[in-house]
């Protein structure tokens, strides 16, 4: 599996540095408030549980899943909800759990609807940030690391539903998924 890869971009110590830190941001910009913290399926389960070991406040959990409409690689923006939250967040403290903001597209679509739900509020978690490719400005609350445009894998990111239980965080050779 690691023979696909071009290089390590983050190391399992370099990641686990980094979701500890974010923990405790979040910890302490939460005290004392109960949170509900959101993660998006499926390329956020394994950074969420790792996070949310290092956060000290009080939380529940929900998931959604989530699918861009359409066949081509390129995002469009028109987002299909596969599994909505269970839990109602009205005056709820939400924090949403993402792997990866690239164009920002899927961002966008769910933090417009989730707003029409009136959450007391809304926060975004992401471990990885593209800038180079944003197409619509997101403001990310709390961020692990900013990336050059490359496709990666690991650490519950996939290619075609693999790789997600590499440790690290790696680049993929072009042939991978040029073949
Ligand atoms: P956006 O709507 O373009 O921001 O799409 C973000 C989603 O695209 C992420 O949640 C990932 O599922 C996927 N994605 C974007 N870049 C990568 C990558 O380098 N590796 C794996 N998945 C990626
Ligand atoms: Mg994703």
């Amino acid at each position: 599996m690691r023979t696909d890869a071009e290089k390590i971009l983050l190391t399992e110590k370099e990641i686990s540095d980094k979701v500890k830190e974010l923990g405790q941001a979040i910890s302490s910009d939460y005290e004392n408030e109960e949170l509900l913290i959101v993660g998006i399926l499926k390329g956020a389960f394994i950074f969420m549980s790792d996070l949310v070991r290092s956060i000290n406040c009080q939380v529940e959990f929900d998931f959604m899943a989530v699918s861009s409409y359409g066949l081509s690689s390129k995002s469009t923006g028109v987002v299909r909800i596969m599994k909505d939250l269970e839990q109602n967040i009205e005056n709820r403290h939400v924090i949403l759990v993402e792997d990866i903001v690239d164009t920002g597209l899927t961002l966008k679509y769910l933090l417009e609807n989730l707003r029409t739900r009136k959450p007391a509020s809304l926060k975004i978690c992401t471990l990885l940030d593209k800038p180079e490719r944003r197409e619509v400005q997101i403001n990310l609350d709390y961020c692990g690391f900013q990336i050059p445009d490359e496709f990666v894998v690991g650490y519950g990111l996939d290619y075609a539903e693999k790789y997600r239980n590499l440790k690290d965080i790696l680049v993929l050779r072009p042939e991978v998924y040029n073949k």
